[in-house]
C-alpha cells in the first residue's frame, strides 16, 4: 500500500476524460493495487472521495467512503465504496446547495447544486455489476467524482463564486448559515 501524490488544480490530468477499464483487467494486480492506494490515499488525507485522474491515473474508477471525518464532522456516514465504469443517472430534476471541496483544491470550499438522487450503474472491484439508488449527501459525492472522471472540478459548478472560501473564513463565517449538506 502506498500514499499516492494528489494532483492540485491546475495539473491538466484533472482536466482529461478518463478511459473506460477493461472488465478483465478489474481482478489484475495492477488494478487491484491502484484500488488499495486509491484507499489509503483517501484515508491519509482525510477525502470523502478520490477519483484515479486525481493520483494522475486517467482511468474510470473512483473510491468514496465517509466515516467519522474531521473535514466533514456533520456528514452521514457511507460505507466504503469501489466505483468502476460509473453511469449516474439523475433521477430527479430536483437540485439542492451543499459545501463542497475536494483534495485537488485543498483548503478551499464552495457551494453546488447537485441533484439530490441519482442512479448509479457501476462494477465493484470484483468485476460485479452495481446498480443502485444514491440520495442526498452519497448522491452528492457520486457526482462529484464522476465529474472528476469526465475532468469536471467542482469548482467549474459553483454557482455564486462569492460563496467559495478558504476553510478558516468558511468556518469562521459561513458554517450554520447556509443548509449544511456535506
Ligand atoms: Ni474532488
Amino acid at each position: 500500500m502506498a500514499i499516492l501524490k494528489v494532483a492540485r488544480l491546475g495539473h491538466p490530468v484533472l482536466r482529461q476524460q478518463a478511459e473506460p477499464v477493461a472488465p478483465a483487467d478489474i481482478r489484475s494486480a495492477h488494478v487491484q493495487q491502484l484500488i488499495d492506494d486509491m484507499i489509503e490515499t483517501m484515508h491519509e488525507y482525510d477525502g470523502a472521495g478520490l477519483a484515479a485522474n486525481q493520483v494522475h491515473v486517467p482511468r474510470r474508477i473512483a473510491v468514496i467512503e465517509v466515516g467519522k471525518n474531521p473535514r466533514y464532522p456533520d456528514a452521514p456516514e457511507i460505507p466504503l465504496t469501489v466505483v468502476i465504469n460509473p453511469v449516474v443517472t439523475p433521477l430527479t430534476e430536483e437540485t439542492e446547495d451543499g459545501w463542497e471541496g475536494c483534495l485537488s483544491v485543498p483548503d478551499m470550499r464552495g457551494v453546488v447544486p447537485r441533484f439530490t438522487g441519482v442512479r448509479l450503474e457501476c462494477l465493484d472491484r470484483e468485476g460485479k455489476a452495481v446498480d443502485l439508488v444514491a440520495k442526498e449527501f452519497f448522491a452528492r459525492v457520486l457526482q462529484h467524482e464522476t465529474d472528476h472522471l469526465n475532468g469536471i472540478v467542482y469548482v467549474d459548478r459553483i454557482r455564486d463564486m462569492r460563496t467559495f472560501s478558504h476553510i478558516a473564513e468558511w468556518q469562521r463565517y459561513w458554517l450554520g448559515i447556509r443548509e449544511q449538506s456535506d
